[in-house]
């Protein structure tokens, strides 16, 4: 079965209520959160059914770090590499924003942190831990693109002056 993940807009109503009825689904114990900030994905069937979500937001303690707030799938469709591709299209966005760093945290919860781990996230111990006492926290450093390209280029050059300084006869 073909899943498609579409950007959606957090201020139109109808995207508004399949978040709910999303956040419902998954995580009936959790306090909603609104979808008036940041960026909202939700993950389609081919027949249109909506059965994942994800949000990403700014993280309130750094400038150039994005959080993943939120995600969920419904539990049929788990275990097929949905989150992944949730976490993939967030870091994605991420990247576009030239944002440097994504963190996020999770609670007794393997599926979700084995999926952060196939992404290339690490734990880490913030100074100030925001979620609960036995929550694990996890980070991925971002590369911008257009730094890597740059840094690649400068260190070739530098590379190519340092040769040619060790092979120069002297
Ligand atoms: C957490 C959740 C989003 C994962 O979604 P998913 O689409 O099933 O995840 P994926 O298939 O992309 O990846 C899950 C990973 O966890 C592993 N996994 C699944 N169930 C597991 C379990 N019970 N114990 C350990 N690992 C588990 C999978 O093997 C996979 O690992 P891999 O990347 O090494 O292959 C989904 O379980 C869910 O919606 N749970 C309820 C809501 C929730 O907890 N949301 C997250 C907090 S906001």
């Amino acid at each position: 079965m073909a899943i498609t993940i579409q950007k959606v807009d957090g201020s139109d109503q109808k995207t508004i209520a399949i978040l709910r009825y999303l956040q419902k689904e998954c995580l009936p114990a959790d306090v909603m959160l609104s979808a008036s900030q940041g960026y909202w994905w939700i993950a389609y069937t081919d027949k249109n059914i909506p059965i994942g979500f994800a949000g990403l937001t700014r993280s309130n303690s750094w400038f150039d770090c994005g959080y993943l707030c939120r995600a969920g799938v419904i539990w049929e469709y788990q275990g097929k590499g949905i989150q992944k591709r949730l976490i993939r299209v967030r870091e994605a966005q991420a990247r576009k924003l030239k944002w440097n760093w994504l963190i996020s945290d999770t609670y007794q919860n393997p599926a979700s942190a084995n999926s952060l781990i196939s992404c290339g996230f690490k734990l880490f111990e913030p100074t100030s831990p925001w979620a609960f006492k036995t929550s694990l926290y996890w980070r991925k450093r971002l590369v911008c693109r257009t730094k890597t390209k740059k840094y690649v280029r400068q260190k070739t050059n530098n590379m190519q002056k340092n040769t040619t300084k060790k092979t120069k006869p002297a």
